[in-house]
């Protein structure tokens, strides 16, 4: 009986998801903020990664319930700044969805490698990029503390170091 429930249940998201929409942010649409905020607690930061990035959002219906943030590192390199999605709307497959976009979107502009940082405490986040293809590359090491004001803990360990991971989309 739970089974069937659950099936149901996975069912509606499933179609929910279908209805998701993901897209360039448009000129007349501002930046969303309070979205950004939940990846990054550096306002300053994000405002800078966001004017030299491209901006893509993710829409239930009129709803904005993701976003992600684009940004060149070099002709071959491109970093996805920032992923976020509304708390309402977390664990059910909508960063996923983002992810896979922001690959395909880097992958069609040309670049060679897409990268993404992020804390050594970030457990959540590790799984997600390795799921979506990210593999391990390097260790910034007291990166947090070097950057960040004020000390950031999340699942019981301190976020000291920003684990780089990427994917080659293309061959040589
Ligand atoms: N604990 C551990 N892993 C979890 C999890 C949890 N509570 N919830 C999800 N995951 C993992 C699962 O491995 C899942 O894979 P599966 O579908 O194969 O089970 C994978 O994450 C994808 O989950 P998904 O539902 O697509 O993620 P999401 O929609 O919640 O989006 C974030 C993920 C990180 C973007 C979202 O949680 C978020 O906005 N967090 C706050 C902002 C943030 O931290 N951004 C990243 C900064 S580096």
């Amino acid at each position: 009986m739970i089974g069937v429930l659950n099936k149901g249940i996975s069912k509606n998201r499933e179609d929910e998801n279908d209805m998701i929409q993901i897209r360039p942010l448009s000129h007349d649409q501002s930046v969303p903020m309070d979205l950004l905020l939940l990846a990054d607690p550096s306002t300053e930061k994000v405002l800078a990664y966001v004017q030299s990035g491209s901006c893509y959002v993710a829409f239930h219906k009129q709803d904005m319930i993701g976003v992600y943030v684009l940004t060149p590192l070099s002709q071959q390199t491109v970093e996805i700044m920032n992923v976020a999605v509304k708390e309402s709307w977390q664990g059910r497959g909508i960063g996923k969805q983002l992810i896979r976009h922001a690959i395909s979107a880097a992958k069609a502009a040309g670049f060679h490698t897409i990268e993404i940082g992020t804390g050594n405490s970030s457990i959540h986040q590790l799984a997600l990029y390795q799921k979506c293809g990210f593999r391990m590359a390097s260790i910034d090491h007291d990166f947090f503390l070097k950057h960040y004001d004020e000390p950031i803990y999340e699942n019981g360990i301190q976020c000291m170091d920003m684990v780089r991971l990427s994917i080659v989309l293309q061959a040589d």
